[in-house]
């Protein structure tokens, strides 16, 4: 079958965005579909009628992946083709749904041409991938593919003390798929850059060759509350002036280490949390990034032992937890060709490029040829309710994914 002008019907494509964005849509834009929340069961519901509407067998997991699966001509592992619709609080309507949808646009399309693939496709949508509310991010996928164990994702409790387990089970998708040992013959994920890169210089397509390392550590620090206008400077045991601390240094670190390496503190909780109490205990969060895992480890190392001096030096207490560690992950050369010549073959603007967002995509390239192709982010600007991507650059970017799927199917 000659599928060579074959394109997706982005009006659809949109259509469905926007339909999806109204589940937990923010005053000003955006939405908020926290992992396991009552807006994620809603989105969740709604994606999965969209599936069974095309005809996809849909199946779910111990952790509450969502695939749905289209035959091919011969039986085995699926291309794959897959993302998230969680959000964090600030989310935009385009960071993992557009993946999503695109997918179903691919099937869609396909199913429009009465077109049968040698292999199999499926579209899958991966539990939590944000980590905003329970970490570590990309928790779904990487029970999927056995980088983490179902049990440890399930005893997970979040930042508002709820487990996943519990969650799962209230909103109706702990499935019974198996974990871990399922298998791709390939993956593939679009998705807006949520960065500036391909923005600034007007390239519509972005070969990701990878994505970065991370590092998420949660520091607890505990002093003793005193009043703030009688406990002399020498006498305190601040928690709240470690963390800020910790804060700056963390900055610095990374002014320090130049333009690969980035640093964010993301959550501070002080408590008792008033004006004239000194704080008894502070939480912090930093997220570090790179794409070389040695320098990754230099500053996690410089970090750690910053913030033990200062503990010392304020006589507090200090207790550290990861909550995420992903090392830099490299995409397979063939499959990066695949879309820069995908792309190039539709006239469109390329430039290769590392990921500096964690994906779902990371958790499969250990185990199968894994690709994404990113699409620009206006202004750079995602994690918000701005996030926007122009309609064209989405017609782009589905049509390149309609076209690696394709020649992945049929090989
Ligand atoms: C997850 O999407 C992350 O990059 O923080
Ligand atoms: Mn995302
Ligand atoms: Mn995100």
């Amino acid at each position: 079958m000659n599928t060579s002008n074959l394109t997706i019907d982005n009006d659809r494509l949109i259509r469905r965005l926007e339909a999806l964005a109204k589940i937990g849509a923010l005053d000003g834009g955006g939405c908020c579909r926290l992992a396991l929340t009552d807006e994620d069961r809603g989105g969740r519901d709604l994606v999965a009628s969209w599936m069974a509407e095309l005809g996809l067998d849909i199946s779910v997991d111990g952790i509450g992946n969502v695939v749905g699966t289209r035959a091919g001509t011969v039986d085995g592992p699926p291309v794959m083709i897959g993302s998230h619709i969680d959000t964090v609080r600030t989310g935009g309507i385009y960071d993992g749904c557009l993946g999503v949808i695109a997918g179903l646009e691919v099937i869609e399309t396909l199913n429009d041409a009465e077109i049968v693939s040698k292999r199999p496709l499926a579209v899958a949508f991966f539990t939590n991938e944000e980590g905003a509310r329970f970490a570590p991010d990309m928790m779904g996928s990487a029970v999927h593919q056995g980088t983490l164990g179902l049990e440890d994702a399930l005893a997970v409790t979040g930042i508002d003390g709820a487990a996943v387990s519990d969650e799962l089970e209230k909103i109706g998708y702990r499935g019974n798929a198996a974990t871990g040992t399922e298998r791709a013959h390939c993956f593939v994920e679009l998705h807006v850059e949520q960065g500036p890169v391909l923005d600034i210089e007007g390239t519509t397509i972005g070969v990701v060759e990878g994505v970065q390392g991370i590092s998420w550590t949660e520091f607890v620090i505990g002093g003793v509350s005193n009043h703030a206008g009688t406990t002399p400077m020498r006498m305190r045991c601040d928690a709240g002036i470690v963390a800020a601390r910790i804060a700056v240094e963390a900055r610095a670190i990374a002014n320090d280490m130049g333009a690969d390496q980035v640093a964010t503190v993301g959550v501070v909780e002080l408590k008792p949390n008033l004006v004239n109490v000194v704080p008894n205990r502070a939480l912090i969060t930093v997220d570090l990034r790179n794409t070389n895992e040695a320098l990754l480890k230099d500053a996690e190392a410089r970090l750690f032992a910053y913030a033990d001096k200062v503990a010392a030096d304020e006589g507090v207490t200090l207790e550290r937890r990861t909550l995420a560690r992903f090392e830099p992950v490299e995409f397979s050369s063939d499959m990066v060709d695949l879309v820069e010549r995908s792309a190039k073959r539709q006239g469109l603007s390329t430039r290769r490029m590392p990921s500096g967002a964690g994906h779902d995509a990371q958790m499969f390239a250990p185990n199968c040829p894994t690709a994404m192709i990113f699409v620009p982010s206006r202004d750079g600007i995602s994690h918000n309710i701005k996030e926007f991507t122009e309609p064209e650059d989405i017609r782009a970017g589905a049509n390149v994914l309609l076209r690696v799927v394709l020649e992945k199917a049929n090989e």
